[in-house]
């Protein structure tokens, strides 16, 4: 008979079961479900994927029968209230991973039951929406976390320890982008993409790894972008977007980045996602190529389309382990890990009496914490501003951040008035 004591329980829930569900939360789940969750800090922890909420519960029942064995069986709730039904199930965490303009709804539902919350990029559209979950998160004594899974690109860590350690030294400018198949816009995004832009469902990837990265202060935001593939040319949803975001060091010397973004890219483009950057500094220039950066296959009848020439194996490479298991692993679900590791140290990692102090060393960590999210959402918010001024016929807006007359301030060319989209210090 085992001598081993019960494992801690954290029982999760899932908001949302889509394409990134399939790629980072399944493997996650499916993995833990397999082996636990261990750590020396907190011991062995169980955790079952134990209810879930999505719209109409049709992908998630298909994939609970298909998993049998594979995953806990979960309850299914879908459709209105799904949520609410959900937080009664018994769960201590939940990851929502909705279409970005559904997020603020599912998670301040959340944190208002009390529950520990991971939500995907970009957490939410405003700041006050990002206010008012950092305050709930705060008076629960509960985490609320964002995934950047770039953060944990192993190419982006290096580069962020060159910086950090005084290696690579004042970036002066910078190039992204993050180019998504014509199959994203059409067809997976199609129920939700009216009115949407591209560069907030991805340009963010690399605003965060800019914004946490380099650091400094955020001085401005403008953006352009192109219609007329995925919905009327002169209507609400972009194809494209190129984005300007300008920060000041603190020697008052500026740095200037353009984040360009697209979803309309043919699907028999040779690789998944089109990723790159350029940064350049006082002292050295990064160059990365996160789609080219070392395979390429050719398969008859099956690349470029259902198969694609260059992987990238760093995000969530489905292998054969040379012992002959199957997993799934990368950033993209170690980053899921790294936070339920966050959840169970706050629990478990100590006594109880001093789970405050566990749970603000936590909350400190302003690589996901919904607290250090704000230049990030303040340019989303900005951007979005921008690009609904261009749809109404006034293109060319600038946000400027923290001036004179407020945290988020929207300029008009030609104009002296102006629009203050949030009051506050950014
Ligand atoms: N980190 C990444 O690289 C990455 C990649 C893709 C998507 N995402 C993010 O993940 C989120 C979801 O994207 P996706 O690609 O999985 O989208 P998707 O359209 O494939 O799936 C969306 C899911 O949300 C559910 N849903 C929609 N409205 C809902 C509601 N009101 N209540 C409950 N469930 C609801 C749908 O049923 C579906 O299961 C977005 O925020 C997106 O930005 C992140």
């Amino acid at each position: 008979m085992s001598t081993l004591p019960t494992p801690h329980r954290l029982p999760a829930g899932m908001v949302g079961m889509g394409m990134i569900f399939d790629e980072t939360y399944r493997p996650f789940f499916e993995q833990a479900h397999a082996d636990g969750l261990y750590g020396r800090a907190f011991g062995d922890v169980d955790v079952p994927l134990n209810s879930v909420a999505t719209r109409t519960g049709q992908r998630a029942e298909r994939y609970r029968d298909a998993a049998t064995g594979r995953i806990h069986p979960f309850q299914s709730h879908a459709g209105d209230g799904a949520v609410e039904r959900m937080l009664g199930d018994d769960i201590a965490f939940v990851c929502v991973a909705t279409p970005d303009d559904r997020h603020f709804d599912a998670c301040k539902q959340v944190l208002e039951a009390g529950k520990h919350l991971l939500v995907e990029k970009p957490s939410v559209l405003s700041l006050d929406e990002l206010d008012e979950l950092t305050a709930l998160a705060r008076a629960k004594g509960v985490l609320a976390k964002v995934v950047y899974h770039k953060l944990l690109d192993p190419d982006h860590m290096k580069l962020r320890t060159l910086v950090h350690d005084g290696v690579l030294n004042h970036v002066n400018s910078g190039y992204c982008t993050l180019l998504e198949p014509k199959q994203i816009s059409g067809d997976q995004f199609a129920e939700w993409i009216t009115g949407r832009n591209p560069g907030t469902y991805v340009a963010v990837h690399y605003v965060k790894l800019i914004d946490f990265t380099f650091g400094g202060r955020l001085k401005s935001v403008s953006a352009t972008g192109q219609r007329g593939l995925v919905g009327q040319a002169d209507g609400p949803t972009w194809d494209s977007v190129q984005l300007r975001i300008v920060y000041e060091h603190a020697d008052g010397r500026e740095a200037c980045h353009d984040v360009h973004t697209s979803w309309v890219t043919p699907d028999n483009f040779p690789g998944y996602v089109e990723q790159e950057v350029q940064f350049r500094f006082d002292d050295g220039i990064w160059n990365g190529h996160s789609r080219k950066r070392g395979v390429e296959v050719t398969v008859e009848g099956r690349t470029p389309i259902s198969m694609k020439n260059s992987v990238n194996n760093h995000y969530n490479a489905e292998v054969l382990e040379p012992w002959g298991q199957r997993t799934q692993y990368g950033y993209g679900v170690r980053v899921i890990e790294r936070f339920v590791r966050e959840v169970a140290y706050t629990e478990f990692g100590g006594p109880e009496a001093d789970r405050g102090r566990r749970l603000e060393a936590m909350q400190s960590l302003d690589y996901n914490d919904v607290s250090a999210d704000r230049n990030t959402v303040a340019i989303v918010q900005a951007m979005e501003a921008i690009l609904f001024r261009h749809a109404a016929g006034e293109p060319d807006c600038v946000v400027r951040v923290n001036d004179e007359n407020g945290g988020l301030v929207l300029y008009r060319p030609g104009s002296t008035e102006f629009e203050v989209l949030y009051e506050g210090g950014v």
